[in-house]
């Protein structure tokens, strides 16, 4: 078959203003071949959809993952009973009820104690003064690692990607990347040698769901799995509110909208626009044959901007019936773990903003839209007030 759209699609367009190439996908070649990509990219929702519940099929359990080589073998790179069994260490925890219970009032002050310092100054940037450092945080927080400060955590979320990358490219692990796993497991070890200290990463221990081997990849999967997302999260919704003047006035009048705005948000621009499979066998999706091992790339962000499902799909709309309908969060065995604890962590964010700043300036000049391949965020998201 011939994909003409999808040899004309490159990187740098994806990352920049995919939109009208990922509508025109959807509407010509919803599974396209896309050289650039050397995959497949899906922007069906149907097929998206059909592939994420399908890991028989279409599988994250293969070797040109390289998260796995770096921190080990977790959730994120298992398919079958053994993603059952890692899944179900922690599902509990993030369930929406023990999210309310154990983090809802937190969440909240820590939002406030994160923005308090720039009240008074007249201008604020909320990616890099809330979004980000909220996100990291609130994971660490949840874990309960002992003896982590944030700085550390970002010193080895850098240190991970960079060698994950750089593994995808043929390279070694790094010494950069061994060190923040060894870094990650003393933590895990000091956490657990300490009987004082409650924790979460305790509790995993010693029920003995996971072997204490598995308790290190783990921890590092929830909490790499918590930053760069939750970042996007927060930095998209907030951007989305104050380039919709409109809609932002309708949150401050009726707080019960903050809820709708986050869901509208993560529709329009999923802060993970894609997530890999693998195909285990000759798939059939859609119209399209696909070759055994071939890489198929699912955007998120085509599927979520469906027309047939969410018309005039590209307008942010507070009162959308369906927003929720969105597949951020993925459908099927992978889907989000902590999806109740991001949208709660973000919700609270939002809501500090209002409280705190009741007027404020957007400076589209000092920001920037959404962008990225893989992760997608304004570079910045710069108010006064
Ligand atoms: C507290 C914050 C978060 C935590 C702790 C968390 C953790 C995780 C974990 C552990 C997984 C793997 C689940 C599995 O493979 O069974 C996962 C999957 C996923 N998460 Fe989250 N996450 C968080 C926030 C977010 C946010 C904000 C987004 C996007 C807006 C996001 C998007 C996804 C996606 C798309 C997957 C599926 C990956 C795949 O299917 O390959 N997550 N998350």
């Amino acid at each position: 078959m011939e994909f003409p759209i999808g040899a004309t699609v490159t990187a740098q367009a994806l990352e920049t203003n995919p939109y009208p190439l990922l509508a025109e996908l959807q509407q010509y070649e919803p599974v396209s071949w896309i050289p650039a990509l050397n995959g497949w990219l899906v922007t069906g929702r149907d097929q998206a959809i059909e592939a994420m519940k399908d890991a028989d099929r279409f599988t994250v359990d293969d070797p040109r993952f390289t998260t796995a080589k770096v921190i080990g073998d977790s959730m994120l790179n298992m398919d079958g009973p053994e993603h059952t069994r890692h899944r179900a260490a922690f599902a509990e925890f993030f369930r929406p009820k023990a999210v309310r219970d154990g983090f809802e009032d937190w969440l909240n002050e820590e939002a406030r104690r994160l923005l308090q310092p720039f009240e008074s100054g007249g201008e604020i940037e909320l990616r890099s003064a809330l979004a980000g450092p909220l996100a990291v945080t609130t994971i660490v927080h949840f874990l309960g690692l002992k003896d982590v400060a944030a700085r550390d955590v970002l010193g080895w979320y850098k240190h991970i990607t960079n060698a994950i990358v750089g593994m995808a490219t043929g390279m070694p692990v790094s010494a950069e990347g061994q060190s923040a796993v060894e870094a990650i497991r003393e933590r895990v070890r000091n956490t657990l040698a300490d009987a004082g200290h409650a924790s979460l990463v305790q509790t995993i221990h010693d029920r003995g769901v996971l072997r204490p081997d598995e308790v290190t990849p783990a921890t590092a999967v929830v909490m790499f799995g918590a930053i760069e997302t939750s970042e996007g999260m927060t930095a998209n919704v907030l951007w989305h509110l104050l380039t919709n003047p409109a809609a932002m006035a309708s949150v401050r009048a009726d707080r019960s909208l903050v809820a709708a705005a986050v869901q509208e948000s993560l529709r329009l621009e999923p802060a993970a626009a894609v997530v890999d499979r693998y195909a285990t066998q000759e798939v059939q999706l859609g119209d399209v044959t696909i070759p055994k091992g071939d890489l198929v790339t699912l955007s998120l962000l085509g599927a979520n901007r469906d027309p047939a499902v969410f018309p005039d799909p590209d307008r942010f709309d507070l009162l959308r019936p369906n927003h929720q309908q969105h597949i951020t969060f993925v459908e099927g065995p992978h889907r989000c773990v902590g999806l109740h604890l991001a949208r709660a962590e973000t919700q609270s964010a939002v809501n500090a903003v209002l409280d705190l700043f009741p007027k404020l300036t957007f400076d589209a000049e000092r920001s920037g839209d959404p962008q990225g391949l893989i992760f997608r965020k304004p570079a910045k998201v710069t108010c006064t007030f």
